[in-house]
């Protein structure tokens, strides 16, 4: 007995400590489902136009007589398909119905009656009242991907009406029903089938869809859906991974998504949240990878004052052992009227926080000084800690989440000294030094950072479809779009 309850017990542990949360989510509401059945619609419309009705021939029985039939060369004029609605099913998927549809054909006939009354000529074939049910799954297709499946579906048609025209149709006319019979039969047999038949194309498309995206040369963001999709009356939700990864090798962060529900907001046709996590994941493999490391040069300053002199009162701004002098006196003395180089690189990954309306960096990093001899080598002076707060602006631009940063405040503290004792800035009664080295930050690594920011982040891959009126607000511990979409064929 306590074997059996030791057994349980691990069963309902394994999937929770192997559950992985998804890092994205993205919900699409019945809005959204409207939107696709006009283009499911049009597919279906495509498939069913291609029904074919075989000939038919046989013989019927009228007064007294017997009538010797046949028609052929039946072929599709016209197909609507007017009134349509999509539901959702919970727990399952989609449920397409069409209601109302009516199909146009036209074909020849020719008929014999007794041994002596022979006539031929075309006629015209209305169906209405055609009625198509569809339930269709949706699933994961085990490589991350969304997949569909028919689990049912039905058809009927109310009147099925053929018209004979030409000599003796009004006689013809009589027995229309005994051909009106079979060809409700063949275009009943045929309508499920074709249905089935776009599944394949649906899931064609779907198997398109990217689920890995190169964002630049650093890394990678992998938005491959886990688990099943949570289908309720209201919407379908997808859980995507959304880690950023290194290109070439995942090395897994070192912390993970927290679980989380997206808010019930239906106005719109498709919400996406990404989470703090998410977006931590990049700055993680940024780091990583040596991204966020900047040599910042005299020649470098210049060349941005170079741009902006007209109108810079600190023009005379120079990145040498004059600009330090107040500070460390002794580097002044001791390399009189040469250049400087300064190394910023993170000593950890930077953290995102998102509160309500409002993003913040921690970034924690060193800034390592040297001094540029005549002879172009260098020698080390100093090395400061330099935490660092930063506000980005985030917005949505095609189909990239794009951002600018701002530096907030700097903090510098002294780390390592080589040209001997000085007051650790942190303990300078004047901020001087952290104005210095705020005004270079600004001047070299934010305007670098926010080139690369404004090229973007790929939203999850949305197909074929444009963004339209998307809005993005922080929320607590993530970030949530809302948009409606257009397809783009
Ligand atoms: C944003 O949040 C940070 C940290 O929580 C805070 O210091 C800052 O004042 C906030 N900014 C705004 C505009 O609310
Ligand atoms: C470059 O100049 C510095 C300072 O004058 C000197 O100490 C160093 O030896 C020189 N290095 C080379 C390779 O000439
Ligand atoms: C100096 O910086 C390194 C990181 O490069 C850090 O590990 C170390 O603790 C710092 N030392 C001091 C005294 O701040």
């Amino acid at each position: 007995m306590i074997l059996v309850w030791c057994v349980l017990a691990l069963l309902a542990l394994v999937p929770v400590s192997t559950a992985t949360n998804p890092g994205v989510k993205v919900k699409l509401t019945q809005k959204g489902l409207d939107y696709g059945r006009q283009l499911g619609v049009a597919t279906l419309q495509q498939k069913l136009r291609t029904i074919s009705i075989p000939d038919q021939s046989g013989k019927g029985r009228i007064f007294i007589g017997k009538v010797e039939y046949s028609v052929t060369g039946i072929r599709i004029v016209n197909l609507q398909l007017p009134t349509s609605t999509v539901g959702l099913v919970s727990g399952t998927g989609v449920r397409l119905s069409i209601d109302n549809a009516n199909i146009k054909a036209q074909g020849n006939w020719r008929a014999k009656y007794l041994w002596f009354i022979k006539a031929s000529g075309s006629f015209d074939l209305t169906v209405s009242g055609v009625t198509i049910s569809v339930n269709i799954a949706v699933n994961n297709d085990n490589r991350g991907r969304p997949s569909v499946s028919m689990t049912s579906s039905t058809a009927n048609l109310r009147d099925v009406n053929v018209r004979f025209t030409g000599r003796l149709s009004w006689f013809y006319n009589l027995f229309r029903s005994y051909i009106e019979r079979p060809i409700r039969k063949a275009l009943q047999a045929q309508i499920c089938p074709l249905v089935a038949k776009s599944i394949p194309d649906i899931n064609a498309e779907l198997a398109t869809l990217n689920v890995v995206a190169k964002v630049d040369n650093y890394v990678e963001f992998d938005y491959s859906m886990l688990g099943s999709p949570i289908i309720s009356s209201e919407s379908i939700e997808l859980g995507l991974k959304g880690v950023f990864y290194n290109i070439g090798q995942r090395n897994e962060p070192p912390f993970s998504a927290k679980p989380f529900s997206l808010p019930s907001l239906n106005s719109k046709m498709l919400y996406i949240r990404l989470s703090a996590f998410t977006v931590n994941s990049a700055a993680f493999a940024y780091h990583n990878a040596g991204a966020f490391s900047f040599d910042i040069t005299d020649d470098l300053l210049g060349g941005l004052f170079a741009s902006r002199r007209a109108n810079s009162p600190d023009s005379d701004f120079h990145l040498n052992t004059k600009t330090f002098e107040a500070s460390i006196p002794q580097v002044a003395k001791l390399f009189p009227g040469l250049k400087m180089k300064l190394l910023v690189k993170t000593v950890k990954a930077p953290i995102i926080t998102f509160e309500p309306n409002n993003v913040t960096v921690q970034i924690s990093s060193t800034v390592m000084a040297d001094v540029i001899h005549q002879n172009n080598t260098l020698s080390p002076l100093f090395m400061l800690n330099l935490e660092a707060s930063a506000s980005p602006q985030v917005n949505i631009d095609g189909l990239n989440l794009k951002a600018s940063v701002t530096l907030n405040r700097i903090q510098l503290s002294l780390n390592k000294s080589y040209v001997g004792k000085f007051e650790d800035p942190s303990r300078q009664a004047s901020s001087q030094f952290d104005n210095i080295v705020k005004t270079i930050l600004e001047l070299t690594v934010i305007p670098k950072v926010n080139v690369h920011l404004q090229n973007g982040f790929p939203l999850p891959a949305l197909g074929k479809i444009k963004l339209v009126n998307p809005q993005l607000v922080v929320m607590k511990d993530y970030l949530l779009v809302g948009t409606d979409g257009q397809y783009l064929g």
